[in-house]
């Protein structure tokens, strides 16, 4: 008789109606704090919740009828971006003015497992600098004190982890001292989770005293902003909008005036960093405009022949491919909290291993699981007036996602594009570059081409492999 001994009649109960009931077959050989632990996590699971997204597994999926409707989103691009343009100068003074005063705070989501990079810590500790072996946190912290020296301001981290990155990125920040950031400027918050179900809608052991979880997707740092203080935090900081960027991505222009100001003069609620998709099959979430509400296709659901569309001078129709930069008015945030259910959830088959029914762990060898996620993107078409920004993909996108020998989004294509930038900038403000050299800057020597005038007289030659600190 498996339940013995659980005094949890509800919780019994509910695992029958849910037909959950396996999860407690190794019942009879787990010590009592081994039963609390089950028992406590099953606790938090909403049974209910896990059952309907099952069921949706198995539904039509919409997609060929939102795509037929989608047109091109409000954007800002970049040919309307020159430094002449005077909407363009407009934006970079309020963008400026709004830093200056303090009112803009930035979130770094770092949740992942970076299972496809293979790497056996927290993403962001993996070292990125082409020069100076920065890891991918180093970068992300110089550049918010960058900003933070640029504009005279303290501006507020809130560093998103889940469970399974939380402790050692909390020890591994306080170990190099936030990287010179004030740690009360830092806020590390952790994400929930989401137990994984098999094909028949069935939770998955992990252990004989714990069910399958992952985290619940980068859309779970709405909730857990608030659940953990932190968006209280940033309101009692007079801070007005989050920008919000991805741990994986060395290149984001982190509080970018322009970006900011735009924002702010089209008075959207949601503004998103895109970059111009070069094919139609370009594996990047498509921004798209549907009844007027700014939303996400991802590149898996747009049917080829909505993808394929272009407009009379061959150029893609569905353009703007998202990069996952996105700038939140606080307001909107608190907005959509209290709108229940405002993120759904997107399923994902995935391999999870299990313990079967004989306790023998399982290593599958295909997808066996469907996982439940929640995207931040998702926000976009509750928020009014949201916009779309275009900015060069060599200048604001490179993602570390996957391990040598892959052909794209490794750490050597991403130590490469920084590398690059970097000279860009260093040809921009006049400095005689020698071919082939590797170069970086901290941020906190210069955080874009402007403040690098001013460090480095034009004319000056650099020969070597160099790091600007
Ligand atoms: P990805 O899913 O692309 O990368 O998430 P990943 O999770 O790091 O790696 P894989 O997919 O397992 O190989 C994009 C960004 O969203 C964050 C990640 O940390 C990454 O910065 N993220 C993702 C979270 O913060 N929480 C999540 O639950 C999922």
């Amino acid at each position: 008789m498996p339940f013995e001994n659980i005094e949890n009649q509800d919780l019994i109960n509910r695992l029958q109606e849910f037909n959950q009931s396996h999860v407690l077959q190794f019942w009879s050989e787990l010590t009592p704090a081994q039963r609390d632990q089950l028992t406590n996590q099953l606790e938090t699971f909403d049974f209910q919740l896990i059952h309907s997204l099952t069921e949706l597994a198995s539904a039509q999926s919409p997609w060929e009828k939102i795509a037929r409707e989608a047109e091109v989103p409000p954007a800002i691009t970049l040919a309307q971006q020159a430094p002449e343009d005077s909407l363009y100068q407009q934006a970079r003074a309020t963008g400026t003015e709004a830093l200056a005063a303090g009112k803009v705070g930035m979130i770094l989501v770092a949740g992942g497992q970076g299972t496809r990079l293979g790497f056996d810590h927290p993403k962001g500790m993996f070292p990125i600098g082409p020069v100076s072996n920065r890891t991918l946190y180093q970068m992300h912290f110089e550049q918010v004190l960058g900003r933070s020296r640029q504009f005279g301001v303290r501006i507020p981290l809130y560093v998103m982890t889940s469970p399974p990155t939380h402790d050692e990125t909390t020890q591994f920040l306080t170990d190099n001292h936030f990287f010179g950031m004030d740690p009360a400027d830092v806020k590390i918050f952790c994400q929930g989770v989401m137990p994984a179900v098999d094909k028949d809608g069935k939770l998955l052991l992990e252990t004989k005293s714990s069910v399958f979880v992952s985290p619940d997707g980068h859309g779970g740092t709405l909730e857990a902003l608030a659940r953990s203080g932190c968006l209280q935090d940033a309101k009692t900081r007079g801070i007005e909008h989050l920008f919000y960027g991805q741990v994986d991505n060395p290149l984001i222009q982190t509080c970018d005036p322009a970006l900011v100001g735009y924002h702010l003069n089209s008075e959207s609620e949601m503004t998103s960093q895109v970059v111009r998709k070069t094919d139609w099959s370009q594996k990047v979430g498509n921004v798209v405009s549907i009844d007027g509400k700014v939303q996400i296709i991802e590149y898996s659901d747009l049917p080829e022949k909505y993808a394929k569309q272009t407009n009379s001078d061959g150029a893609l129709k569905l353009w703007a491919g998202s990069i996952a930069v996105h700038l939140f008015k606080l307001d909107f945030l608190d907005r959509s909290l209290s709108q229940a259910g405002s993120l759904p959830f997107h399923l994902a088959n995935k391999k999870v291993p299990f313990l079967d029914a004989s306790g023998k762990q399982v290593e599958p060898d295909e997808p066996n699981a469907i996982k439940f996620e929640r995207f931040i993107f998702d926000l976009l078409p509750l928020a009014e007036n949201a916009i779309v920004c275009e900015v060069k993909s060599e200048d604001g996108f490179c993602a570390v996602k996957n391990a040598a020998p892959a052909n794209s989004e490794t750490p050597q294509h991403v130590k490469d594009a920084i590398s690059d930038l970097h000279r860009r900038w260093l040809q921009a403000a006049g400095v005689d570059l020698a071919p082939g050299i590797t170069v970086e800057i901290s941020p906190t020597f210069a955080a874009d081409v402007e403040s690098l005038k001013d460090k480095i007289p034009a004319g000056t030659k650099i020969t070597e492999t160099t790091y600007f600190k």
